[in-house]
């Protein structure tokens, strides 16, 4: 969360502190629940307004935030880039200061151009934005449901998800994913290892991040990796000119059983998805023992609604004396 002329905002994991990261994670565990109960809702954002702003494709992140608002009893619109005046020309900025003026507490907003969140929480002075994926940039919620799956996935581990090995996969260069899940890992103080081809992953990339290793090579890549994060070639954005041809990068860099067997055997594997099934990923993996997809999609809502809660009341799911803080 970030404090942008005094209104709170989630606009990246950049700058987040562990403690933050661990609350939101502990809000959304609790929050995960009201999905398992007959009636799927509580009351807790009646009387809040939510518009989700998606100005690129989306299924997982507009759904489930949408779905996430629903439970907690928010009143929700969505605006895309085809049913809106984007069409007849309208700024990014004019459109905003729109939304605004029809009071929503909270305006999510998905946008090609990397900064897009970060410049409307300058602009707007009374709604708080969500990030939901700024071009190549962060897209935060992504790597929070990414870390309450491996939450579940390791409950018994005394270390809970610190102190794991982490291998990030694939087209790093245009991922915001990847951007999200290095700054949230390296929060954890994870052991991360980014594995691409050069042209997906230049040296100067890895000297944003330090400490974080690098590999060209899959299988050393991945040797020992716990948690493997595997990305989509994201061909809408050119990926496929950045690699000799996609039958030769599937050849190296799929992620398939063989190769985990081989080097990782102990490994979960998460994919933000959409998934190119094939080219980065087997479809074995992805619907193997060992996958985490589908827990992702289902953990975008308890994360999404520990998001929206935060930021609209500014309070804890669980009371602090319940955690032993009181
Ligand atoms: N992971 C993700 O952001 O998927 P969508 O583009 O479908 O929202």
């Amino acid at each position: 969360m970030q404090l942008v002329n005094g209104k709170k905002h989630l606009l990246g994991i950049a700058g987040m502190s562990q403690a933050l990261v661990l609350n939101l994670l502990d809000n959304a565990l609790e929050l995960a629940d009201v999905s398992d109960r007959e009636i799927k809702k509580v009351p807790s954002l009646r009387g809040k307004t939510i518009i989700n702003l998606f100005l690129e494709p989306s299924t997982r992140t507009r759904s489930s935030f949408e779905i996430a608002a629903k439970r907690l009893s928010a009143d929700t619109i969505n605006v895309g880039a085809s049913d809106s005046s984007v069409l007849k020309g309208e700024s990014l900025l004019d459109m905003a200061w729109t939304l605004q003026a029809m009071r929503p507490d909270v305006i999510v907003v998905r946008h090609k151009n990397s900064g897009s969140a970060q410049f409307l929480a300058q602009h707007l002075k009374q709604s708080s934005i969500v990030n939901a994926g700024d071009g190549m940039h962060e897209h935060p919620t992504q790597a929070l449901l990414d870390a309450l799956s491996l939450k579940q996935y390791y409950i018994e581990r005394p270390q809970g998800i610190t102190g794991l090995k982490v291998a990030i996969v694939g087209d790093i260069v245009h991922s915001r994913v990847a951007r999200s899940n290095i700054l949230l890992h390296q929060i954890l103080g994870n052991q991360i290892t980014l594995v691409a081809p050069p042209t997906l992953l230049p040296d100067d990339f890895a000297l944003s991040y330090p400490g974080v290793q690098i590999s060209n090579n899959l299988g050393e890549g991945l040797q020992d990796a716990d948690v493997v994060i595997v990305l989509r070639m994201q061909l809408e954005r050119e990926a496929g000119g950045f690699v000799p041809s996609l039958q030769e990068y599937s050849r190296e860099f799929c992620v398939s059983e063989k190769i985990l067997n081989l080097v990782a055997p102990n490994s979960v594997i998460l994919h933000p998805g959409p998934i190119n099934r094939g080219l980065e990923i087997s479809g074995e993996v992805a619907d193997g023992e060992r996958s985490l997809i589908a827990r992702q999609v289902t953990n975008g809502i308890a994360v999404r609604m520990a998001v929206l809660f935060e930021l609209t009341t500014g309070q804890n799911v669980i009371a602090d004396e319940d955690r032993g803080n009181g």
